[in-house]
């Protein structure tokens, strides 16, 4: 199956940091279909030889393991194109559309490609106008595929703009709403775990769950991207979407099939069962911090308010914790807590489901509740912890700890596929399962929108934590107050 993939931001960030090395991994891994073109369009005029150099020397910032080597660069680059456009100018969409049209036998094929997919890596701002135009010159005709990333919209009303106008060029079947977490390979396993295993589904629910927790920790600051991160913050940057989806991930029902739409009906229904905010739930569950300096991995680093191209006095969140319940039979009255930072203690992302203590104890001491432990990073993995007889034990003698452990890594050594490298596969072979609908989306929105509407007009602003801590203390209280502790704390 031959295909074309045009990325729109082809010089940016995203497209460099994430897409080229991933799409490399692919291509190393013998996973990219034959017949391949990539076309990378941006404002500034380059041959593809010098778009091939700029790639080849951002390669550089990849992990050495990941980064090619130079024969194998050399055929990579064979793929990769370069293309100038302005994308206000109606005649580029024409002429972008000619070369998908009329490839030439230098670009490596004769005829038009099987499947086309346009990649708007570019600001989202943009996309309303990158599509209407692409429509307007008939590039939406059934081999086309849009892919948008993140993050779609400001707030529910923009989102709902530009999801009308994708709509009106596209059919949901072409839209491919990239979250990557949805990519990364313990989110396949979450799935797989829940739903290919009779064992856990009787426990799955508020009977044996005391309370579940997602945690997206990060140790980076803002970086160079302070300016956009400040239009943004961390609930719009990773609580609408990426925590959210794996919150339906571990709360939806079994869907009938693995179809694309019976999986994200049941991942709209989970949404549409939050608890809704109110003015009130959102000063009591809701904590939002921002970074002051201290110290991560030994080293002193700044607070936010002295990042690059971050205004001063911002207001803007770089974290975020909170606390829901998903307001139906299976999970009535079980926290669910969120939380998510810049500059926390450490790179770690994890779902953590603290199952109920033991009705009644006959053991010595105390017995620890069983947790599993969805590891999505820095490993990638599973943890059940169980409570066991030491080898020495004798009656009277408490129970000690022990997890169970499954290292992905480990079980499947040469299968590991990274989120970019899978969802942009997916796309190029459209299955739409690991893509999120407009419906969702907008129904994720439609549950932030009254915290952003409380923080725009309370004066307080975000609580101070210290970079490498695990945000304000009042996120520990948020969970103490239930009785509860996040897992570090345990
Ligand atoms: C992106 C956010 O969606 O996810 C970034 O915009 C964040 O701010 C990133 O750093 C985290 O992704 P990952 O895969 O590194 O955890």
């Amino acid at each position: 199956m031959s295909f074309d993939l045009v990325f729109f931001g082809g010089t940016g960030d995203l497209t460099w940091r994430k897409l080229m090395p991933a799409l490399f991994q692919a291509f190393r891994h013998g996973k990219l279909p034959a017949g391949g073109r990539i076309l990378a369009v941006a404002r500034d005029a380059r041959t593809d030889d010098e778009y091939r150099a700029f790639i080849r020397e951002r390669f550089d910032n990849v992990e050495a393991a990941k980064r090619p080597k130079d024969e194998e660069f050399a055929q990579f680059a064979q793929l990769l194109h370069y293309r100038q456009m302005d994308l206000s100018q109606p005649e580029h969409y024409a002429r972008l559309k000619r070369w998908l049209d009329e490839p030439r036998s230098e670009e490596g094929r004769s005829s038009p490609a099987d499947t086309v997919v346009l990649y708007l890596a570019t600001s989202p701002h943009l996309f309303t106008v990158i599509c209407e135009q692409l429509g307007a010159v008939g590039l939406n005709h059934e081999r086309v595929r849009v892919v948008l990333e993140k993050p779609l919209g400001h707030d529910l009303q923009s989102a709902r703009q530009i999801n009308a106008v994708v709509r009106s060029v596209f059919k949901e079947s072409q839209a491919f709403r990239i979250d990557h977490y949805l990519g990364k390979p313990s989110v396949q396993n979450l799935s797989a775990m829940r739903f290919g295993n009779a064992l856990f589904e009787p426990l799955w629910r508020r009977e044996s769950i005391a309370n579940i927790q997602i945690t997206i920790a990060e140790s980076l600051g803002v970086g160079t991207r302070g300016d956009f991160y400040d239009r943004t913050g961390a609930l719009r940057d990773m609580i609408q979407n990426h925590a959210l989806q794996l919150l339906t991930m571990i709360a939806m029902e079994p869907p009938p099939t693995a179809d694309a739409y019976a999986i994200r009906d049941e991942k709209l229904k989970v949404l549409k069962s939050l608890k809704p905010f109110t003015r009130e739930s959102v000063q009591r569950d809701v904590v939002r911090g921002q970074y002051r300096a201290g110290s991560v991995d030994g080293k002193s680093v700044p607070g936010y308010l002295d990042e690059a191209k971050v205004p001063p006095g911002s207001r803007c969140e770089t974290f975020v914790a909170l606390r829901t319940e998903v307001q139906n039979w299976r999970w009535a009255g079980v926290p669910f807590y969120l939380r998510t930072g810049k500059r926390l203690g450490a790179r770690d992302a994890h779902i953590v489901v603290n199952f109920r203590p033991v009705p009644h104890p006959i053991f010595a001491g105390v017995t620890q509740p069983n947790k599993l432990v969805i590891k999505l990073q820095p490993e990638d993995g599973l943890e059940l912890h169980l409570m066991a007889a030491k080898g020495d034990y004798r009656a009277g003698d408490t129970l000690s700890p022990v997890s169970l452990d499954l290292d992905f890594d480990k079980a499947f050594p040469s299968e590991r596929v990274g989120a970019y490298e899978r969802l942009l596969l997916d796309a190029i072979a459209g299955r739409l399962n690991l893509f999120v609908r407009s419906d969702e989306q907008e129904q994720a929105w439609a549950w932030v929108e009254p915290i952003l509407q409380c923080w725009a007009e309370d004066h307080v602003g975000p609580r101070p934590y210290a970079a490498g801590s695990w945000g304000p203390p009042a996120a520990s209280a948020l969970v103490a107050r239930d009785g509860f502790m996040w897992d570090e704390e345990q």
